[in-house]
């Protein structure tokens, strides 16, 4: 920021000169009474003196047209230079990386390797979705309308596609419950409300009392009794992304021009997406040996332009909760904004205490604490497709909000990023709250945490392995200091575990919720394990299921090649 200022400065200098030469020189003679840089220069830079003098007086001879174009060129020059050192989104080391990668890739026999082996990954990639059982393919509209039953058979033929496992608790994360009773009644409550639009809360003002219910309950939850206030989005993401433009508009109320979020490496991709949608900048900062947020190096990252400090309860990767109260601390220190995302423990950490296993405060009582996301399609139990934002005031959540007063289609306004959006997802929402009721929230939390608590025993006792962190909340992340982790990942994969790799360092997680709840998961789990961790002795990582991908693309340094990769992933997730 000095240097910054240094540039500007600088930069108005010779603007001013190139303006009024003559009103410099005799300013500058007029200095010289009382502050000689001649005779500091004969003092301290001998060398130099002659060769200054020798300039100053070829400058002095020069026409002032000529001047006025010298002074302007250095000032537009100083100008420029400064805008490239700093007014960007990336930093000078990030240019400097993707220049170096840039030309490093496209030299003339590099270029062919890497081509030969990204179209082999491409390959590997794509053939990753490969259907199986796959139903009849539609390319386009069928000609007429297909009847219920129809309809009914393919979707039947769909569902049943994959293996199945989730339903017997062999997949990290992604379905969160699966019981007959609390399916009926979404089933039932989704019906009621198919057709309903929160757009038009005057057409459905039961789903908007429903909607104010939902973001009440989780305030109540996070001791958000005073002023705190929320609104619901459509998932973890875009909570995330509503608090970052918060915290944006705050910023550029503050005359910031590019804000910056700080976070640990292990805080969500969310963060990174809204740095990349809102055209901020993410900061991502080291963390401790035991994968937690580390608040020195996080206080050492604040600069002014930092507008939100992040913390995760838990980390999504580890499943660590960080030091909040600490983060809390600095945001005071620092005057700017804390966001805590609760959005994988949303529905967990309000209710760990009542279930036996105490943490440190994460929510509004810590002074400091300025937002919280918390979701409600992961643990708790409603539907995919919601999610709730909470602020600290409503100074903050309207910061978050859209308003269009100009448009021709009327005055325009939405609290997120969706315009019309479904009311059935919130009324299942709010269903599955009411269903659950807080001791029904605390029972599963015990359950899910025990089970996580069993496994995490079993698996330390595993020489070959090791836990990641303290973890305390759903989460086990697993690594292993002599064997190929992502080689046992693989071979955990074939006999039907579907899991999460992870990276920096490779690792597998296997998050736990109410669908491992009473099968047998820890010891189902752990003998798996061992005889992957036996195997894994001999076989030398060579499966080619994601392990083995993330084995090698964690070794290549041009990010950008693993992101090519990553975007043909992407463009298969739309081949028919
Ligand atoms: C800690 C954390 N934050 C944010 C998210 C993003 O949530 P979503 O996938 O609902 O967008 C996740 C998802 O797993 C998460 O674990």
């Amino acid at each position: 920021m000095r240097i910054k200022t240094i540039f500007a400065t600088l930069s108005l200098l010779g603007l001013s000169i190139a303006i009024s030469p003559q009103f410099w020189w005799d300013l500058s003679n007029c200095l010289f009474i009382f502050f000689n840089p001649y005779t500091i220069l004969e003092k301290h830079f001998p060398y130099l003196r002659d060769e200054v003098l020798r300039l100053n007086s070829s400058i002095s001879r020069l026409p002032s047209w000529r001047l006025l174009l010298l002074f302007s060129t250095v000032g537009y020059l100083l100008h420029a230079l400064s805008i490239f050192l700093f007014e960007t989104k990336l930093t000078l080391k990030e240019r400097f990386i993707h220049t170096f990668f840039y030309c490093v890739r496209n030299a003339p026999f590099i270029k062919t390797y890497i081509k030969t082996e990204m179209d082999k990954a491409k390959i590997l990639v794509e053939g990753s979705f490969a259907s199986v059982n796959c139903p009849r393919k539609n390319h386009a509209l069928p000609k007429n309308g297909l009847s219920r039953d129809e309809i009914l058979t393919e979707c039947e033929a769909h569902a049943k596609m994959g293996d199945g496992n989730w339903r017997r608790g062999q997949v990290s994360g992604a379905v969160y419950i699966y019981n007959p009773d609390h399916k009926q009644v979404l089933e039932d409550v989704y019906s009621k409300f198919a057709e309903t639009n929160p757009l038009h809360p005057d057409v459905f003002p039961g789903v908007r009392k429903m909607d104010a219910e939902i973001v009440s309950m989780c305030l109540n939850m996070y001791h958000g009794f005073n002023g705190e206030c929320g609104a619901t989005t459509s998932g973890g993401t875009e909570s995330i992304l509503m608090a970052m433009k918060a915290y944006r508009e705050i910023g550029y109320s503050k005359g910031i021009k590019y804000p910056e979020i700080i976070v640990a490496i292990s805080a969500h991709s969310a963060f990174m997406k809204a740095a990349n949608y809102f055209g901020m900048r993410a900061i991502r900062v080291k963390v401790d040996k035991n994968f937690a947020l580390d608040v020195k190096a996080f206080e050492k990252a604040i600069n002014s332009n930092t507008v939100v400090l992040v913390a995760s309860a838990p980390s999504y990767p580890h499943g660590i909760i960080d030091a909040v109260g600490d983060v809390a601390k600095l945001g005071l220190k620092y005057n700017v904004g804390v966001h805590v995302d609760c959005c994988l423990g949303g529905f967990l950490i309000p209710f760990m205490e009542e279930a036996g296993y105490p943490i440190p405060m994460v929510d509004f009582r810590v002074d400091g604490v300025t937002s919280i996301s918390c979701d409600t399609h992961k643990y708790g139990y409603g539907p995919k497709g919601c999610s709730v934002i909470m602020y600290k005031d409503d100074k903050l959540r309207m910061n978050q909000y859209f308003i269009d007063t100009d448009w021709s289609g009327g005055i325009y306004a939405s609290p997120a990023i969706a315009g019309s959006r479904s009311g059935a997802v919130l009324a299942c929402t709010w269903a599955a709250m009411m269903h659950v009721g807080r001791e029904g929230y605390v029972e599963r939390t015990r359950e899910i945490i025990a089970v996580r608590e069993e496994t995490e025993k079993q698996v330390r006792n595993i020489p070959e392995l090791i836990v990641y962190g303290n973890p305390t909340v759903s989460v086990l992340a697993i690594g292993s200091k002599t064997l190929d982790i992502f080689n046992i990942a693989d071979l955990l994969t074939k006999m039907g575990w579907h899991l999460n790799i992870l990276q920096f360092p490779g690792a597998f997680h296997i998050c736990f919720t109410a669908m491992h709840i009473g099968k047998n998961i820890p010891e189902r789990f752990i003998t798996d394990l061992k005889k992957c961790v036996e195997a894994a002795q001999d076989t030398n990582g060579s499966l080619n299921g994601a392990g083995s991908i993330y084995g090698t693309t964690m070794q290549i340094p041009d990010r950008s090649l693993v992101g090519e990769v990553t975007t043909t992933y992407l463009n298969s997730l739309y081949k028919v």
